[in-house]
């Protein structure tokens, strides 16, 4: 088969050394970004006369024809033509003759391919955003429903402070907005159109690159083509956005994993998104929580290759960078697969309050109610610290909690410990008092509900 490129040159490549240079076998997923560019581009060449009206019908037709036969899996790409731009061109040409090219007038792939990413990762982010809202949505519910449920808090995975369980959960909440508002704020770069940048110098012929951008909905278009066809600095940006927001999810998964286990047992997972094990009749495993933590792995290595392929390349395009897409496509998979499976998940987890209210009423998570009580006495905070660390001691040596130990073993720590101690603590007392901005207490929590609701009826 003869190259669409194939004028200057008396040899083709072997067939082996087509395989190596193609990436039809994953740009194919561009399809219809690229279709879009073309019509958007032989549109512009018509109004701006560089094409005749005939030529440019003729085109288009051709070019709704291939839509047609790309949506019902109908093009025979070949690894001979390399690439979905040189494929699709090939193809035209078939459905409508020579004419079918003049569609690469005033264009090169250069900035073809760069198109074709910019509209695909539009959408994409948009689309991710959306999911990201889904487990929002998810995780309100769930906090809706537990203001109240008291929980273990943790530092270094050691008992804490008593928190409301939706304090914990509503944590998640937050990070996530600052991950959609990250994808929100690429889009300002990735809604930027290179066509019209040529190779890498413009061209001759008088185009309107802001109509071919309009055309296809891009809200502004690169100021130097130098730039337009070798910036991937969208693509990394989305990446590490990508990262971050996995690497929110993995985190929310160990959570998860914890807390389906059998020594905490504060959640059960959904029969629908468990699984058992092949010879353990009893076990109900967190599968897909723990692949998403393991799936995070891919997206940071991900991040890293395309840093790396970029690292030391000269302007403007280099054939290093057909390397940008299949980690940019597994990521978009990986990413919306674990954002869909988590909406699911937290949607239809169960919560054992009973458990949780027996793990808070089993832990010496509230000796620093004792020293708050203490301080608001008067006693140096230092001090009580001091007292109630001994007091702790003396429990841990009895194998009790400072809930059970007699008043007048209080009053011998300190005078200053009256009958008022045993309701301060309480765990729900903890946490009902810690009303600050951003504490746990139960008007805090509420009024977080209250705004997270607004941020997604808003959405
Ligand atoms: N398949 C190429 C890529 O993905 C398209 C651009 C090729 N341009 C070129 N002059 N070889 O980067």
């Amino acid at each position: 088969m003869s190259k669409l490129w194939g004028g200057r040159f008396s040899q083709s490549p072997e067939e082996w050394v087509d395989e190596f240079n193609a990436s039809i076998g994953f740009d194919q997923n561009l399809v219809m970004e690229d279709l879009e560019g073309s019509e958007a581009h032989v549109t512009m060449l018509g109004e701006c006369g560089i094409l005749e009206h005939s030529e440019v019908k003729q085109i288009l037709s051709g070019l709704s024809v291939l839509k047609e036969k790309a949506q019902k899996g109908e093009l025979p790409y070949s690894v001979q033509n390399e690439d979905i731009h040189l494929n699709l061109e090939h193809f035209l040409i078939q459905e409508i003759g020579q004419v079918g090219g003049k569609l690469h007038t005033g264009r090169s792939r250069n900035d073809q391919v760069a198109t074709d990413m910019h509209l695909y990762l539009k959408n994409r982010v948009i689309e991710i955003v959306e999911l990201i809202r889904a487990v929002q949505e998810a995780v309100v519910k769930q906090a809706g429903e537990h203001v109240e449920t008291i929980a273990p808090g943790y530092t270094h995975l050691q008992r804490a402070q008593p928190v409301s369980f939706a304090h914990h959960l509503m944590a998640y909440f937050w990070m996530l907005e600052r991950d959609v508002q990250r994808f929100q704020d690429s889009l300002k770069r990735i809604d930027v159109s290179p066509l019209g940048a040529g190779a890498l110098a413009g061209t001759t012929f008088p185009i309107n690159r802001k109509r071919s951008a309009e055309l296809l909905g891009f809200s502004d278009i690169y100021e130097n083509s130098m730039d337009a066809v070798s910036d991937r600095d969208f693509i990394v940006e989305f990446l590490s956005n990508a990262s971050m927001t996995i690497m929110h999810l993995s985190r929310f998964s160990e959570e998860m994993i914890i807390w389906s286990s059998q020594e905490f047992q504060f959640i059960e997972l959904a029969d629908a998104f468990s699984t058992g094990s092949s010879i353990m009749p009893q076990k109900k495993n967190p599968d897909m929580a723990e692949l998403v933590r393991g799936k995070t792995g891919r997206v940071f290595g991900h991040l890293v290759s395309m840093l790396t392929v970029l690292k030391g390349l000269p302007l403007a395009y280099n054939k290093d960078m057909q390397e940008d897409k299949e980690g940019m496509f597994d990521t978009v998979h990986t990413l919306m697969g674990s954002l869909k499976i988590f909406a699911g998940m937290i949607n239809t987890m169960k919560v054992k309050t009973d458990q949780l209210a027996k793990a808070v009423n089993e832990d010496f998570s509230n000796a620093t109610e004792l020293a708050d009580y203490l301080a608001s006495k008067g006693m140096p905070f230092r001090e009580a610290h001091e007292v109630v660390g001994k007091l702790v001691l003396t429990c841990i040596n009895q194998g009790i909690y400072l809930k059970d130990l007699p008043l007048s073993e209080m009053t011998a720590a300190s005078f200053l410990i009256e009958e008022d101690i045993y309701h301060v603590l309480e765990p729900a007392q903890a946490v009902k008092r810690r009303e600050s901005e951003g504490g746990t207490g139960f008007e805090q929590v509420k009024n977080q509900l209250k705004k997270a609701e607004a941020i997604i009826k808003d959405h």
